[in-house]
């Protein structure tokens, strides 16, 4: 009768084989309960990339402030600010009367923007250093938020969001522009936006694909749940 040697290393090969931990094959945006999904690293590169040319009509960025109810008087956050892009747009309309606070976890992200509003005398930009969880925004200060290309660089989505809450004044309006992807490749899907602020206590009011038929884009408005 044929009798099968079996060596040391193929006998640690076999065993190695059989208990081996599966590949985890999940995709990235679609993470286990508990498990912290995957997001990009955030941006600490060159800031004056966000002021290209043709911008404000790519984003249609009047209409996104129309629709967040961006108007003269207002407080406003913007929330991963950069460059300021949109900080010093939104202070432009809400005007003497009103606040645009420049949230951003980089110090040369705040600094940059300090000296922007002063060169371009915008006297109502207040810069907030900001944690990676936490806006730290005053408590009941804000009418309206938007996330501009930043929520799928925010490493505790849910966490930031629900302190964000504190800050929102009643009917306040929170906007993400962001862009579909799996969360580590500068994009993250809209289904797990939505599903996350759903979690920290926010209820989805409006969706948007500006950039009809690309598939890619979106911008969400969120309002607080009572
Ligand atoms: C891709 S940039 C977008 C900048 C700007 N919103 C724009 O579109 O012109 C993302 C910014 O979000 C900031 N950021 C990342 N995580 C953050 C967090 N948890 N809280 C506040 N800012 C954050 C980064 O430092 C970076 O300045």
């Amino acid at each position: 009768m044929f009798k099968a040697r079996i060596t040391t290393p193929a006998l640690l090969l076999a065993l190695l084989v059989v208990t081996a931990p599966a590949q985890d094959t999940a995709p990235a945006a679609s993470s286990q309960p508990g498990e912290q999904r995957k997001t990009s690293e955030p941006y600490k590169g060159d800031l004056s990339i966000f002021d290209t040319a043709g911008r404000e009509e790519r984003l249609q960025i009047n209409r996104v402030m129309d629709l967040l109810g961006v108007a003269p008087g207002k407080t406003v956050a913007d929330i991963g600010a950069g460059s300021g892009w949109f900080t010093v747009r939104a202070a432009r309309r809400v005007g003497t009367a009103g606040v645009v606070f420049a949230v951003d976890i980089n110090p040369e992200a705040i600094k940059h923007i300090s000296e922007r509003a002063r060169k371009e005398q915008l006297q109502n930009v207040k810069t907030i250093l900001s944690k990676a969880d936490d806006p730290l925004l005053p408590a009941n200060s804000v009418d309206a938020v938007l996330l501009l290309k930043t929520y799928h660089e925010v490493a505790q989505p849910e966490a930031l969001l629900q302190k964000l809450r504190t800050a929102l004044r009643p009917g306040s309006k929170v906007g993400v522009i962001d862009r579909n992807g799996n969360g580590e490749d500068h994009g993250v899907s809209r289904e797990v936006v939505i599903r996350e602020a759903k979690d920290a206590g926010y209820k989805l009011a409006q969706q948007f694909d500006f950039v009809k038929g690309d598939n890619m884009d979106y911008f969400l408005i969120f309002e607080a749940r009572e």
